[in-house]
């Protein structure tokens, strides 16, 4: 049995539902801290509160009421709740992040500087890599590659083979870079739809 700690941001938490039961099924503690900048942001809650022993509310805008006993709520930014809440962190064994390149940022720099004294040396921890992609065919287009770094050593994934990537060797600035390059074509599809409805 492992203690796993789940960190989603907005829309990051649709694909932790399903890890937090297949967790919980095994036999698994499942503390799950997810984070929304505004209250209206919040979705699926039951399937959330199925999906971990505990779960803690982040939301810039404001406090989300919990439905639980067990529960807790934070106003602030999930990294910020991860702090407050850091006397919960102790028996984590295993850290799954999903969110934006930003936020899973923080997380690991957080991991590694303000939380380190309140988790174990020894933990796991995953993000999710959201690389732009085109042929999902693991390794032709390497329109998703991902730097890694680790002990000063450079290497390279296809994140289309495995999006799960280890967070301390991920070099997060340069996911940042190559999700820039889908900026225009956001921006337009985003103005077409405007345009479209
Ligand atoms: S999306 Fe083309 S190699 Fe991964």
């Amino acid at each position: 049995m492992k203690n796993i700690m789940l960190v989603g941001g907005g829309v990051g938490n649709a694909v932790l539902f399903s890890i937090g039961k297949a967790a919980l099924a095994k036999g698994n503690k499942v503390l799950y801290f997810t984070g929304y900048k505004k209250l209206n942001d919040l979705f699926k809650r039951t399937l959330i509160e199925s999906a971990c022993n505990v779960v803690v509310w982040a939301c810039e805008e404001g406090l989300i009421e919990t439905a639980r006993m067990q529960d807790y709520a934070f106003q602030g930014n999930i990294v910020d709740a991860m702090v407050y809440y850091r006397q919960q962190l102790d028996s984590i064994d295993k850290i799954i992040v999903i969110g934006s390149d930003k936020m899973m940022k923080a997380v690991n720099e957080a991991r590694k500087t303000v939380l380190r004294p309140y988790l174990q040396s020894n933990h796991e921890a995953i993000s999710s890599i959201n690389s732009p992609m085109q042929c999902m065919m693991k390794g032709i287009c390497a329109r998703c590659i991902q730097r890694h770094v680790i002990m000063g050593k450079e290497s390279f994934t296809y994140s289309c083979s495995n999006q799960d990537q280890d967070m301390k060797s991920t070099d997060f600035d340069f996911l940042s870079v190559r999700l820039k390059q889908n900026s225009l074509q956001e921006k337009l599809t985003a103005k077409w739809i405007l345009h479209s409805v």
